[in-house]
């Protein structure tokens, strides 16, 4: 068996970190034969439900954890670490408004930006789950300048599997039978669900979303709708946000990352835009990916319609703005 290798999680006191923690401790994202150290980090006021954390954490008696270290200190959480959940993020309160919530976020992530910078190991692997995760993540990879722009990544894995999951429903086969969905842009209501490249292997034959379904319309209307909005209707019938399936979309970037994507298969993670396909430069947008031995690039060579095309450019355009907002809050 290996070295353990350290692992942080924040937030750890809360909904996501309380199933994904699981999920990481039994082995399910670096492999059944890689011993971990799990760094929990979140605030002060959240130390003694974090102790009943890593009391159940010992309670699952799980051969691969070899120790936890819950902290409220950036400097002990980050130290030596070789992969990252930044989960941790102040939720929308009554009252306020989008710029007071992506003021007090960024200056999060500004700050476990420079801790990461200070003290992770230099190959670390960074994923934002926090909302607004994309702008989160690039403001991270600002402030951390001696990493490398590609270490960070932010997460529509969710997104993408929320739409797998549709396409399988409505072509009628199982989930495991659909790939190759991507979400283009930023983790929002703008976001770009495009089942126009996916797999769907239906009657013993691979064909494409469009000839399994056979219903234009509705992959771009309903379908699009469904997902952007999928969100919101989870908390609207939970009267809590999506936890377990944001925990399992976090272990599977995660994983993909980790373990490389094989051979025709592509995963969906927000990433520093080079300007393929026509994205803004200088943003964390989500695009359609491969991975091998842990390093990503963006798939290449895709035909996107006008109807896609168009609604890539306002997510974009988001992006741009989210920004602009940013850097202007870090600045005031
Ligand atoms: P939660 O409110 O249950 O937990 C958040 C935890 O973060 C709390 O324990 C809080 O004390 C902690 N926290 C706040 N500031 C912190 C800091 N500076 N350092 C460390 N910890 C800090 O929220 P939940 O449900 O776990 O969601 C976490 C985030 O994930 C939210 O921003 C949510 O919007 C986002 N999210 C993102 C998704 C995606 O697909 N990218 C999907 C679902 C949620």
């Amino acid at each position: 068996m290996s070295e353990p290798i350290r692992v942080v999680v924040t937030g750890a006191a809360g909904q996501i970190a309380y199933s994904l923690l699981y999920i990481i401790a039994k082995g399910d994202v670096f492999g059944p034969n890689q011993p971990l150290i799990l760094h929990l980090l979140d605030i002060p006021v959240m130390m003694d439900v974090l102790q009943g954390v890593v009391m159940e954490l010992a309670d699952c008696a799980l051969p691969l954890l070899h120790e936890v270290i819950p902290t409220a200190d950036p400097a002990v959480a980050f130290k030596d670490v070789f992969a990252a959940f930044l989960v941790g993020a102040m939720p929308r309160r009554q009252g306020m408004e989008r710029k007071d919530l992506l003021s007090a976020n960024v200056k999060i992530f500004k700050e476990q930006g420079e801790a990461l910078d200070n003290y992770a190991r230099k190959d670390v692997k960074v994923l934002v789950v926090g909302n607004p995760a994309n702008t989160n993540a690039l403001v991270c990879s600002k402030y951390a300048p001696s990493l490398p722009p590609e270490n960070f990544t932010a997460m529509t894995r969710l997104d993408q599997n929320r739409a797998r999951a549709q396409i399988a429903e409505k072509a009628g086969v199982p989930v495991s039978c659909v790939s190759n969905l991507i979400i283009w842009g930023n983790h929002s209501s703008t976001q770009v669900p495009d089942a126009s490249h996916a797999k769907v292997m239906k009657n013993g034959t691979t064909m494409s979303a469009a000839d399994a379904i056979q219903n234009d319309s509705w992959l771009k209307q309903e379908f699009v709708e469904t997902i952007q909005k999928r969100g919101a209707a989870v908390i609207a019938a939970r009267k809590m946000s999506s936890a377990m399936s944001a925990a399992n979309a976090a272990a599977d970037h995660m994983r993909s990352w980790f373990m490389g994507t094989s051979n025709d298969e592509f995963v969906c993670m927000g990433v520093m835009s080079d300007g393929s396909y026509g994205a803004p430069k200088n943003v964390v947008y989500s695009f359609p990916i491969t991975i091998k031995n842990g390093k990503w690039s963006i798939v290449q060579g895709l035909k996107i319609d006008d109807f896609f095309a168009n609604m890539m450019n306002l997510t974009g355009q988001e992006l741009e703005e989210e920004r602009k907002e940013a850097f202007s809050v870090i600045q005031a």
